[in-house]
């Protein structure tokens, strides 16, 4: 039998749900979306993403159609239908279908909400192992990079040209700078110092990115939020990826050439095992961690 997803207030079977072509989603990409892994039935870092969830909705001038408790129940009963599987839930919201195409925001149209649970796409360990391979490409999106706008149309372009040069993913350079991944946040470290860019209208505040850097605190771990240009990602000791997916990934590959010794580091593994004992606490479903609440 199909799984539910949730469309407007209501729970159908995903090949039976049908929005109108008329949705500025589908028109203009007129929306925002959220990715939230669940593990052990629980999402992860909810009020985080929640919390971004908001403010890319503000961002675009929408009022919050769902409160938190709401949000939560529907997740909750998404997530049952796998049981306690590992699953990420895809949620979205458009301002919704409004009579005609019309670039001005109408006044009066009702927003389309909808969210599915599909299983994790688990990491490869081999690849986590052996580590992704990336390239710098130009930052060709736009200024407000900081909204999870779900008009992906550049990031899509990049991560298509990263594949089609034998890469796993782009890392995308404006004014000299490496910002972001077109579907990650980007991590340094040089000389035992973990580097980040700081948060900007450049790049998407990452839960992942929030939560490795609290992890670094709590453990004790150098970091530091400064920009990287591209010379320094040549020169660098170890470089990482992250996002609620791919979690904390080591880069060994960059622009074809290897990152220091070409091997996962030594601080991305202490880093990916703090990440792991933090899923594993929520797994648990023990308090131990203030940081992996549901
Ligand atoms: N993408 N930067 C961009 C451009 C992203 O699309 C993502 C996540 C991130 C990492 O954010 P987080 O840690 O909150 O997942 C950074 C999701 C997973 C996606 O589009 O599927």
């Amino acid at each position: 039998m199909s799984k539910l997803l949730y469309l407007n207030g209501e729970y159908i079977a995903e090949d039976q749900a049908r929005v109108s072509v008329m949705d500025r989603g589908f028109l203009f990409g007129d929306g925002v979306y959220e990715v939230i892994p669940a593990y052990a039935g629980l999402p992860f870092r909810l009020e985080e993403h929640l919390q971004r969830l908001n403010q890319s909705l503000a961002a675009i001038h929408m009022a919050s159609p769902l409160d938190n408790a709401q949000w939560s129940e529907i997740l909750h009963r998404l997530l049952q239908q796998r049981g306690s599987e590992d699953q990420q839930i895809y949620l979205q919201i458009t301002r919704g279908a409004y009579g005609k195409r019309l670039h001005a925001i109408p006044e009066e149209v009702q927003p389309t909400i909808m969210a599915m649970a599909s299983p994790i796409n688990r990491r490869d360990p081999q690849l986590v192992k052996q580590g992704m391979s990336v390239i710098t490409l130009e930052d060709i999106r736009w200024q407000r990079c900081d909204i999870k706008a779900i008009t992906l149309l550049a990031n899509i372009l990049a991560q298509n040209q990263a594949r089609e040069e034998g890469a796993h993913e782009a890392i995308l350079v404006r004014d000299g700078l490496a910002n972001e991944g077109t579907a990650s946040n980007l991590f340094m470290v040089r000389d035992g110092l973990i580097i980040t860019p700081p948060k900007s209208t450049h790049l998407l505040p990452g839960i992942t990115r929030d939560l490795v850097l609290e992890l670094a605190a709590d453990a004790g771990l150098p970091y530091a939020e400064a920009s990287i240009s591209v010379e320094e990602l040549e020169n660098a000791d170890e470089l990482w990826i992250t996002s609620s997916t791919k979690e904390v990934m080591p880069v060994t590959c960059l622009n074809g050439k290897p990152v220091a010794n070409g091997h996962p580091g030594p601080m991305w593994e202490k880093m990916d095992a703090l990440y792991s004992a933090c899923k594993e606490r929520l797994r648990l479903r023990t308090q131990a961690g203030n940081h992996c609440h549901e």
